[in-house]
């Protein structure tokens, strides 16, 4: 059987980066997978979250979830600390992950900075309570966008590890699965910059709770260049977008790969479709389709937001079935550590 795990961390902004870079595709993936989505609150508190906006982060996080699509029935969703099995198992790969392999961990170099001796350990060891949530459900496939590749390999390596040092084939090595490039989405101020949360700009960014107004007044002030749009010309063989060609005009790729993204069409349709239109032409037919996607979602998640107890039913549900997953794939765990359960 193959087992999804993937996770989104409740920080709240939820935004177009966080869709089109996951949550879209979570929907897409449940046709064939059996699939566990979570709201990571313990990787959130990494970093100093309030505690009176956690919550309301954790259920944004799901109702978000919810109004892409995703079905709580054939899909398991909850938050991460209600199922204590992640914490306990992340403690035991504490143990079997070395320092050197998170020494190597960029986005802690990032996110630490030049002060790393104040970051919180549990930022350092963020890898390893992502490579348990993974294994405490034997995930065979984890999507996954570029940031967090590395963290994934990392979790191979603990899996490889562990089942070698314990001389158990316990868990499976899981597998990514890697979407497409117009999953990057860049800010809508400058596009060498991802679209992100912390961004001081509200501009740069087109929020999944964005009314119509708010995603047309974006895309109209989005940042552009002074050329005519491309065409396919600028694909390379394989029909991919170059890097020089995505650095040469950064917002136009960017709102062109919005575009393919939204519509589910491929970027060399996307530019044959516009090769030589004007922005202002491109931008309003690029609303149409943003209001169109994204407004409906942004509506459900309102209501969801004025309903807490029936998001709260779905964590709540997902929590329990989550458990009967990873109890006896931990009580297997402490069997080969030889933890005594007396
Ligand atoms: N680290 C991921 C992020 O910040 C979130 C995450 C936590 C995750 N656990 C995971 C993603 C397990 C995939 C699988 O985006």
């Amino acid at each position: 059987m193959k087992r999804i795990f993937s996770g989104v961390q409740p920080t709240g902004n939820l935004h177009l980066g966080n869709y089109l870079g996951a949550i879209k595709n979570f929907v897409a993936l449940q046709d064939d997978y059996d699939c566990i989505y979570c709201v990571v609150d313990m990787h959130a508190i990494t970093v100093w979250q309030d505690p009176k906006e956690l919550k309301a982060h954790t259920r944004e996080v799901t109702a978000a979830y919810l109004a892409a699509g995703v079905d709580p029935k054939r899909c398991i969703i909850f938050n991460q600390s209600q199922v204590a099995e992640h914490a306990e198992l992340a403690w035991i790969f504490n143990c079997v992950a070395r320092l050197g392999w998170l020494n190597r961990m960029t986005q802690f170099k990032e996110k630490a900075g030049k002060h790393r001796e104040n970051a919180s350990v549990g930022l350092y060891a963020y890898p390893n309570l992502m490579a348990a949530d993974i294994l405490a459900y034997k995930a065979t496939h984890v999507p996954v966008g570029e940031d967090q590749k590395q963290h994934l390999e990392l979790t191979r390596d603990v899996a490889q590890k562990f089942n070698n040092d314990f001389g158990v084939e316990l868990f499976p090595v899981p597998e990514p699965l890697i979407f497409g490039a117009a999953t990057r989405v860049m800010s809508l101020r400058d596009g060498a910059r991802k679209m992100s949360k912390s961004e001081p700009s509200n501009m740069s960014r087109i929020n999944m709770t964005d009314t119509a107004d708010d995603i047309a007044k974006k895309i109209r002030k989005a940042t552009s260049d002074p050329e005519l749009l491309p065409g396919a010309e600028v694909l390379d063989a394989a029909g991919a977008l170059p890097e020089e060609a995505r650095k040469a005009r950064p917002e136009a790729h960017n709102l062109l790969g919005i575009y393919a993204a939204l519509s589910d069409k491929p970027l060399r349709d996307v530019l044959e479709e516009f090769a030589g239109s004007q922005f202002s032409h491109f931008k309003a037919v690029l609303t149409d389709l943003a209001v169109a996607a994204l407004g409906p979602m942004g509506h459900e998640m309102e209501r969801l937001t004025a309903d807490p107890a029936s998001v709260d039913a779905v964590l709540r549900d997902g929590a329990e079935r989550a458990r009967a997953i990873a109890q006896p794939i931990l009580a297997e765990v402490h069997d080969a550590v030889g933890f005594l359960r007396a």
